[in-house]
C-alpha cells in the first residue's frame, strides 16, 4: 500500500484554502486508499515571531478540525510533529545533504523574510531551514505521495532533490516522494485580494474564508468578494482573477467544473450567492462535529497520544539507516 504523509502549520485559524486545498481530500481519498500520516506540525510555527500560548491553543484545534473534516483514527494516523522525535533528528542529517544556496532560493522563504524585515524584525534561522524540516517530516516515513496546495511543491521537490542526493551518496534508504496538488482549488486566492493566496497567517480577515466561520460571516465575506470589471462570469483566472477564484471555489465545493460552471450564472451577484451557500454546506458538517469533539477533548488527546506512538515506529527505522549510512555510529 502506498504511504501518504501531509501536515498543517498551526500559524493560525485554518481557512477554506486549507480544506480545499488540501483536507477534503485527505478525509475522503487519501485515508482510504493509503497508509495515511497526518501531522500538526508546530515545530514549523516555531520559524517566525509567535506567542507560546498561542501555537498551543491553535496545535489542539488544528488536530479537532483535522478529526472533524472526518480523518478517521482507524484509517489514519493523526499525530502532532514535536511528539516524534525522529522529525527533528532527521532534519539534522539532511541539513549535511542542502546547501545555503537551495534554501535561499525557496519561494517562500524570500517572501517571509521581506516581511518579517519590512516589519521591523529578524529572520530567524530555522525560517531558513523550514524546507528541510519539512523534507524529514515526508522521508522519515518512507512517503509515496504528498497531497498539498500549489504553495507547497516546490517544498516537496527539495524534498525529492535530498532523498535521489542522499540515497547517491550514501546507498538507497529514502523513498522519492510526489506532491498530488488537487485538480480544482490548488490555490484559493484571497477573497479581497485574488492575487494572493488565501493564507492562514495573513492580516487581512475579510478576504479570508475560517473553517469556524458562521454561515452569515461566511456569506457576507463571500458576498463582498472583489470581482473585476468586465460583466460577464466568464472563467479566466488572469483576465478575471476574482471571479475565476469563486468558481474555482464553487467547482470545489460541488464537484463541478470551473469553466462550465461559468456559463450557468449570468451575473457577479448569482454567482457569489451560490457560491456562498456552496461553501456554507460544505463548511456545516466540519462545524458541527468540530462542536461534538470541543466537548470532549479526551478523545482528541488520546488520538495524538496514539497517532504519535505509531509515527514513532514508522519513523525510527528510516532515521536509524540515515544515521548509519551518513556515518554515525551506533549506539551500543
Ligand atoms: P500550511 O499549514 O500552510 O497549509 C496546509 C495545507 O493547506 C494547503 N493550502 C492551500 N491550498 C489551496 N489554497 C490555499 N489558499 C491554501 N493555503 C494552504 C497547503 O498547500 C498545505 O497542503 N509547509 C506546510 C506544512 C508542512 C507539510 C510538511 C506539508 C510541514 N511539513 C510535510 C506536507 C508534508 C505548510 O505550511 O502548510
Amino acid at each position: 500500500m502506498k504511504r501518504v504523509f501531509s501536515g498543517v502549520k498551526p500559524t493560525g485559524h485554518l481557512t477554506l484554502g486549507n480544506y480545499l486545498g488540501a483536507m477534503r481530500r485527505w478525509a475522503t481519498v487519501d485515508q482510504h486508499q493509503a497508509d495515511a500520516l497526518f501531522c500538526i506540525v508546530d515545530l514549523h510555527a516555531l520559524t517566525v515571531d509567535h506567542d507560546p500560548a498561542r501555537v498551543r491553543r491553535l496545535s489542539r484545534q488544528a488536530a479537532t478540525l483535522l478529526l472533524a473534516s472526518g480523518l478517521d483514527p482507524e484509517l489514519c494516523t493523526v499525530f502532532v510533529q514535536s511528539h516524534v522525535d525522529e522529525h527533528a533528528r532527521l532534519s539534522y542529517v539532511l541539513e549535511c545533504v542542502a546547501t545555503d544556496g537551495e534554501m535561499r532560493r525557496m519561494i517562500q522563504y524570500k517572501e517571509k523574510a521581506v516581511r518579517e524585515r519590512e516589519r521591523g524584525g529578524s529572520v530567524r534561522l530555522s525560517l531558513l531551514t523550514y524546507p528541510v524540516l519539512m523534507a524529514a517530516d515526508i522521508l522519515a516515513y518512507g512517503t509515496d505521495e504528498v497531497p498539498v496546495g500549489d504553495d507547497q511543491t516546490q517544498h516537496v521537490e527539495l524534498a525529492r532533490d535530498l532523498a535521489v542526493r542522499f540515497n547517491q551518496r550514501y546507498g538507497h534508504t529514502f523513498v522519492v516522494p510526489r506532491a498530488t496538488p488537487p485538480q480544482v482549488a490548488a490555490r484559493v486566492m484571497n477573497l479581497q485580494d485574488p492575487a494572493s493566496k488565501m493564507g492562514k497567517s495573513d492580516d487581512s480577515g475579510p478576504g479570508i474564508v475560517y473553517l469556524l466561520d458562521e454561515p452569515d460571516v461566511v456569506r457576507k465575506k463571500v458576498m463582498r468578494a472583489v470581482t473585476d470589471s468586465g460583466r460577464e462570469v466568464v472563467y479566466d483566472r488572469a483576465a478575471q482573477p476574482g471571479v475565476a477564484n469563486l468558481l474555482e471555489i464553487l467547482a470545489a465545493c460541488t464537484g463541478g467544473n470551473p469553466s462550465e460552471l461559468s456559463g450557468v450564472y449570468e451575473s457577479y451577484g448569482s454567482l457569489k450567492s451560490a457560491t456562498a451557500e456552496a461553501v456554507v454546506e460544505v463548511l456545516r458538517p466540519v462545524q458541527e462535529r468540530h462542536r461534538e469533539l470541543c466537548a470532549d477533548p479526551g478523545y482528541v488527546e488520546g488520538v495524538l497520544r496514539d497517532g504519535a506512538e505509531r509515527a514513532r515506529a514508522m519513523a525510527r527505522p528510516t532515521v536509524d539507516a540515515a544515521y548509519r549510512a551518513i556515518g554515525l555510529l551506533p549506539a551500543a
